[in-house]
C-alpha cells in the first residue's frame, strides 16, 4: 500500500506560540491517522528546529522546508543551505514553488539547479508546478508544465524524479478559494505522470517512490473528492494548515476514505 502525504505549507506565517499548540493537537490525534498517512509539516525556517523538537512521532511525520539555497556555503548573507537543513532534521525542501517564481523570480533553471543539491544530499524535493490563469486560457497548461519538469531532466538526468514528488499547483487556484476541477487535475495529473515515466528509466521501485500531489485552495469541502482520484497521491495545503482543526479534519477525511477502500 502506497501511503498518502498531506504536506502543510505555511508560507510566511506562525509563532512560536502556533507551534507548540499545533504539535500539541498533532501529538494527541494523529496516531490513528498514520496507518494511511504521513505528513510533512513547513513551518519557516526559523521554527523547523523548534517543531521538529515537539513532534513526538518521527517515522510518519516529517519536516519540511519551503525553500533553501542553491549553494552550500559561502559569503551569501541571509541564505539557508541544504547541509543546514539536513542539520536539523528536514527531509523534503519545496522546490519552485509560485510564490518564488513570482516574488523572488526563480526560473526552470535555478530551480533546476535547487533540485539538483537537494537530490545530491539525499533529501526529497517537492517540485511545484502549475499554470497561471492566462496561461490556461490560452490552453497552455501542457506546454508549461513539460518546459518546468524538463530543465529538471536536463540536468539530473532518467533519474530525476525517483524518491521525488511533484506538486501540480495551478497558480490561480492558490489562496484563491477556487481550486482545479476534478477533471482537469485527473488530466494534468495523467499527463504529469506519463510524461514522467516516458522520460525515466521506469521499474516499479521508481513508481512507487514518485508521488504526484495535488495543491490550491484544499479544504475539507473538496478533500475527499480530490483524494479519491487515482492519480492523486496525497495534498499540499497552505491556509487551511495553519489552523489544526481544519487540517486535521482533511486528515480525517483522508483517513476515512483509506479505511473504507482498503476495508480495515
Ligand atoms: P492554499 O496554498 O492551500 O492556501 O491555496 C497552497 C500552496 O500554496 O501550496
Amino acid at each position: 500500500m502506497k501511503k498518502i502525504t498531506i504536506i502543510g505549507n505555511w508560507k510566511l506565517n506562525g509563532t512560536k506560540n502556533l507551534v507548540k499548540k499545533f504539535s500539541k493537537k498533532i501529538n494527541l490525534k494523529f496516531k490513528k491517522y498514520s496507518k494511511f498517512i504521513n505528513i510533512v509539516l513547513s513551518p519557516p525556517y526559523v521554527y523547523i528546529d523548534r517543531m521538529r523538537k515537539k513532534i513526538k512521532d518521527k517515522k510518519n511525520i516529517f519536516l519540511g522546508s519551503q525553500n533553501t539555497d542553491l549553494r552550500k556555503s559561502g559569503a551569501y548573507t541571509g541564505e539557508i543551505s541544504v547541509n543546514m537543513l539536513k542539520d536539523i532534521g528536514v527531509k523534503y525542501i519545496f522546490i519552485g514553488h509560485s510564490e518564488r517564481r513570482i516574488y523572488h523570480k526563480e526560473n526552470n533553471k535555478k530551480i533546476s539547479k535547487k533540485f539538483k543539491i537537494v537530490k545530491d544530499n539525499k533529501l526529497i524535493p517537492i517540485l511545484c508546478i502549475g499554470e497561471t490563469k492566462k496561461e490556461k486560457k490560452y490552453k497552455l497548461t501542457k506546454v508549461i508544465l513539460k518546459k518546468q519538469i524538463k530543465k529538471i531532466f536536463n540536468l539530473c538526468g532518467k533519474n530525476a524524479f525517483k524518491n521525488s514528488y511533484i506538486a501540480y499547483e495551478p497558480v490561480w487556484a492558490i489562496g484563491s478559494g477556487k481550486s482545479a476541477s476534478i477533471k482537469d487535475i485527473n488530466k494534468v495529473h495523467q499527463f504529469i505522470k506519463d510524461y514522467i515515466f516516458k522520460k525515466s528509466k521506469i521499474n516499479n521501485n521508481y513508481k512507487k517512490n514518485f508521488y504526484i500531489q495535488y495543491g490550491g485552495s484544499v479544504t475539507e469541502d473538496n478533500a475527499l473528492e480530490i483524494i479519491s482520484q487515482k492519480n492523486v497521491d496525497g495534498l499540499l495545503i497552505g491556509a487551511n494548515s495553519l489552523n489544526y482543526k481544519k487540517f486535521l479534519k482533511i486528515i480525517d477525511i483522508v483517513y476515512k476514505y483509506y479505511k473504507n477502500k482498503y476495508n480495515v
